[in-house]
This record gives C-alpha cells, sequence and structure tokens, in this order.
C-alpha cells in the first residue's frame, strides 16, 4: 500500500509542486490549506496535471480538532509543514500574527501527530536563519541568528524540533533551509502568484515582464559583489520539490533526523536575474539602481554538500529553465 503524506499549506507556491512530485513518486496525498495565500483552481489545476482527484482539506492548522478529523480519516504517515507566514517585511508589522501563525501552528500540528501516532515531519526553514552569514556558502553548522519576527519564527521552531527530537526517538524531522526558490512546473497550469505587490525578486520581475509593473528597482548598486547588486542563490521550484520528496523518503526508511540547505550552490546577482528573464521573455525589462533594502546582505549562497551526501539530492535545473518556466507561467496567466 502506498505510504500517506499530509502536506499543510499544500495549496501554495512550494507545497503544489511538491504535491505533483510526491503523487509521481507513488504517494498518496492529503492537503490541508487554508487558502489565505493561495487560489482555490490550484486544486482543480493540480487533477488536471496529475490525472487523478486530490484530497483536500480547506482549515487551518491551529485548528486541532480539524487535524484530529484528518488523522482519523487518513494513515498519514509523514507530514510536510509548508503552512507559514513569509514576508519578512510584514513580520515587523504584525509579529503576534507570525508567531501565532509559524510557531504555534508548528506546535499545533506536533501535538496532533503526537496524539495519532505520527513521528515523520519534514519542516519548511530558510537560509534566513542564518542572519547575516560570514562564511559562503553557507554550510549547516553556520551560527543561526535573526534579523526579523520571520526569521525569529523559523528558528524558534528549528530549535523546538531539536529539543523535541531530544526527548524521543521515534520522532524523525527534516528542517529544509530554502534558498531563493524561482521557476514554476512545466505545464505553465501552477507557479507562483502573490496578489499583491511582490517583495521578492523573482515574482517582481515577472511582473515587469508581463507589465503590470512598469521597471524593477534594484535595491542596491553598490555591495561588494561582480557588479554591485545583490547576491542569492536561486533554486528552480521543481528541484525544490524533489528535494522534499527526498527528505521525507529518508526519514521513512531511516527514522533518522536531517537538517539541509536546499540550494544550488551558485549566486546569481539581481542584474544576472534581470538580464536572464529578459532573454527568456524576449523584450528588455526597465530598472533603475534604488537604494539598499534595510536587512539586506551582500551574498548568500548555500553549501550544498549535505544535502546530496544525506538525501542524494543535487540541483539539476538552471537560471534559463527558472526563468522560462516562470515567463511561460505569468505570460499564460495573463492571457487566460
Ligand atoms: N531585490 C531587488 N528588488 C526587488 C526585490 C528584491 O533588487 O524588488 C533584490 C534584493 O535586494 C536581494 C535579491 O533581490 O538582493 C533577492 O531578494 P528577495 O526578496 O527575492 O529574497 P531575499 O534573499 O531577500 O529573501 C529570501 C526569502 C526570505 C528569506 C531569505 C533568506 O524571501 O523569506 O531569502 O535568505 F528569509
Amino acid at each position: 500500500m502506498s505510504q500517506k503524506v499530509l502536506l499543510t499549506g499544500g495549496a501554495g507556491f512550494i507545497g503544489s509542486h511538491t504535491y505533483i512530485e510526491l503523487i509521481k513518486a507513488g504517494f498518496d496525498v492529503v492537503i490541508l490549506d487554508n487558502f489565505s495565500n493561495a487560489r482555490p483552481d490550484v486544486i482543480d489545476r493540480l487533477e488536471v496535471i496529475t490525472a487523478s482527484p486530490v484530497t483536500c482539506y480547506k482549515g487551518d492548522v491551529l485548528d486541532g480538532a480539524l487535524l484530529d478529523q484528518i488523522f482519523a480519516e487518513h494513515k498519514i504517515d509523514a507530514a510536510i509543514h509548508f503552512a507559514a507566514l513569509k514576508a519578512v517585511g510584514e513580520s515587523a508589522d504584525i509579529p503576534l500574527e507570525y508567531m501565532n501563525t509559524n510557531i504555534a501552528g508548528l506546535y499545533s500540528l506536533l501535538r496532533a501527530m503526537d496524539r495519532a501516532g505520527t513521528s515523520a515531519l519534514v519542516f519548511s526553514s530558510s537560509a534566513t536563519v542564518y542572519g547575516q552569514p560570514d562564511q559562503l556558502p553557507v554550510p549547516e553548522n553556520a551560527p543561526r541568528s535573526y534579523t526579523s519576527p520571520y526569521g525569529f519564527t523559523k528558528l524558534a521552531c528549528e530549535q523546538s524540533l531539536e529539543q523535541v527530537a531530544a526527548s524521543d526517538s521515534k520522532w524523525a524531522f527534516g528542517i529544509l533551509r530554502y534558498f531563493n526558490p524561482a521557476g514554476a512546473h512545466d505545464s505553465a497550469l501552477i507557479g507562483e502568484d502573490p496578489s499583491d505587490i511582490p517583495n521578492n525578486l523573482m515574482p517582481y520581475i515577472a511582473k515587469v515582464a508581463t507589465g503590470e509593473l512598469a521597471e524593477l528597482a534594484v535595491f542596491g548598486g553598490d555591495y561588494d559583489t561582480p557588479d554591485g547588486t545583490g547576491v542569492r542563490d536561486y533554486i528552480h521550484v521543481m528541484d525544490l520539490a524533489r528535494g522534499h520528496v527526498l527528505s521525507v523518503k529518508a526519514l521513512l526508511e531511516t527514522g533518522q533526523c536531517h537538517t539541509v540547505n536546499l540550494g544550488t550552490g551558485i549566486g546569481y546577482s539581481v542584474l544576472d536575474m534581470l538580464h536572464a528573464y529578459a532573454r527568456a521573455a524576449e523584450k528588455p525589462l526597465p530598472h533603475r539602481i534604488a537604494p539598499r533594502r534595510l536587512g539586506d546582505v551582500a551574498s548568500v549562497y548555500a553549501d550544498p554538500t549535505q544535502a546530496r551526501d544525506l538525501l542524494g539530492f543535487t540541483a539539476e535545473l538552471g537560471l534559463d529553465e527558472m526563468c522560462a518556466s516562470s515567463w511561460n507561467w505569468v505570460s499564460r496567466r495573463k492571457n487566460t
């Protein structure tokens, strides 16, 4: 019988792409999502892509009774916990919301898993836990800190998982530290779809390419980087999705915890990204150099060795695939 995975936040950007890879790998999947940052038609689109019905509960991870119902109705072998708030700037305005959704949300899920006897969990963490890294590429054992309430919640969740795992060896946790996700599924039926003006680079560039936004403000042109603009580790969302499948498999096979970076190990600048996207969209993309954004660092990119050694994970898709698949998604979406 297939193993069954609960995806909290499974209708969101990374969650929906991971859903496809899990189905492809032979897992049964149950989605729980409150649709606060996902469109309902994502579910229909997942049904088209996978050619099979999707099991989805609409609700909140803080709702313990709903979690109990899901665990009673399905024999869940593992959970992947995506459901969380993720905007760095917003987290400074509403820190309590971030702490409640992100930290209390994780506790709510863990307690429900404990009641149901499920002990394998993959947790969506972030390179934000490295704060301002002083070592590049960043290895997993680099010092952790935070520069925003959002970063605080991710670090608090990681530390909570570590304490829980230390208390009882039944728990198997996979902590995945994402770098900068980009791109979309090849079908162009799902992708990143922020309803407001995007905070992040890739969705912002995408909206400049579709003409929804006039120009990109490049935050800082005087960093100590090859072209003066910020350098990050962009990873294709389908690679990221595959990383989750490998993480769940490792947890279920070994029962051992792991913490890994999910990145490519390659750093690209803001201008590299802009130029690559302009190639994919076959048009020049207007931009101007603007002041630095508060809290940004010059360069962050992953040491991907541990993900390779522990999970057999290496990113396979490059910059051109990220830009082409994103453009394919946003240009078709705008025309439908
Ligand atoms: N940038 C611009 N203009 C924009 C948006 C971004 O120039 O309109 C630049 C930023 O200054 C930075 C780069 O593009 O140099 C990437 O910025 P993003 O906001 O896309 O991503 P960050 O690396 O700042 O943040 C991401 C995640 C966070 C996470 C962090 C961890 O969005 O959730 O990585 O390193 F905390």
